[in-house]
């Protein structure tokens, strides 16, 4: 695993961006760590670093929102509202997960790994509080 030490919005949206220029189609990023610690900020990255023009919102009540016009299909998801995996595939979200196509970003995958570790395909991105501004955001050495 790798570390980022963030210290402003900036830095993290900038951080996302760089890998929404890397970006492969079929690439799913699974994003863990608590309230307020910044994985919304890091999509909003990634959708301009892949050239999506809309404005990122969280989906916490869509559950899904897709943003096309960019050099691939952005597919964001929140699980926060979620129990667990019965529950993800109750919302009809596996195939999100298990068959990705372009470039699929899921807030809160603990709800779907649930302690277990998760698929070989998902690249795992932990985001941590340190204080007021910063984030330790570590991520799988695949993404550096
Ligand atoms: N270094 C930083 N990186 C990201 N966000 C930061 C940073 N410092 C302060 N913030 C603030 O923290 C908040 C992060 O909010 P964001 O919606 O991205 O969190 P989240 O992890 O998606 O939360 P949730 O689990 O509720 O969806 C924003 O208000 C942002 O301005
Ligand atoms: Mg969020």
């Amino acid at each position: 695993m790798a570390t980022y030490i963030s210290h402003s919005p900036d830095e993290t949206r900038a951080l996302g961006e760089k890998w929404g220029r890397a970006a492969k189609e079929g690439w799913v990023l699974g994003l863990s760590g608590d309230l307020g610690s910044g994985k919304t900020q890091l999509v909003k990255g990634i959708a301009s670093g892949l050239g999506c023009p809309a404005r990122v919102h969280s989906p916490t009540y869509a559950l899904l929102n897709e943003y096309s016009g960019g050099r691939l299909p952005l597919i964001h998801i929140d699980l926060y509202r979620l129990n667990g995996r019965s529950d993800v595939i109750g919302a009809g979200l596996e195939e999100y997960l298990t068959r990705p196509s372009g470039v699929t970003v899921v807030e809160w995958i603990e709800r779907w790994t649930a302690g277990q570790v998760p698929e070989a395909h998902i690249q795992q991105i932990v985001f941590e509080h340190i204080s007021e501004f910063e984030r330790k955001i570590t991520y799988d050495h695949s993404l550096a």
